[in-house]
């Protein structure tokens, strides 16, 4: 039987005000023990990982183009922010944390790590 990750769910904002978004609508904040980058698009608020899965772009620093796919800022590749697909082809995954907007606040669910850090 497969082991089940077990999720937490980390409040990063009373509400969207919360965010400081800068001019590309992104923003970075912590959950748990992670850097998060929270990205508002025309479908809504979107949190995945801060840092590009290429090269480690900062994820913040790029921009959100028309189709509300997210553009690193250092080799302008894209990422579907919905499934992390690398949608220019260059094969790669950019890690994607639910995010829920509840009554009291806005949640990312991060998976725990395990007694050993597996
Ligand atoms: S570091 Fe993001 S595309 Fe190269």
């Amino acid at each position: 039987m497969p082991e089940q990750k077990k999720i937490k769910w980390h409040k990063v904002a009373d509400g969207e005000f919360d965010f400081a978004f800068g001019q590309n609508n992104m923003a970075q904040v912590s959950a748990g023990n992670k850097t998060i980058c929270i990205s508002k698009t025309s479908s809504g608020l979107h949190a995945c990982a801060s840092k590009c899965p290429h090269a480690g772009g900062v994820l913040s620093e790029g921009f959100i183009d028309n189709e509300d796919k997210i553009v690193c800022p250092i080799h302008r590749y894209k990422f579907n922010l919905i499934n992390g697909r690398n949608t220019s082809g260059e094969g790669y995954y950019l890690k994607i944390y639910p995010l829920e907007i509840r009554e009291n606040g806005i949640f990312v669910a991060i998976e725990e790590k395990g007694l050993f850090g597996f």
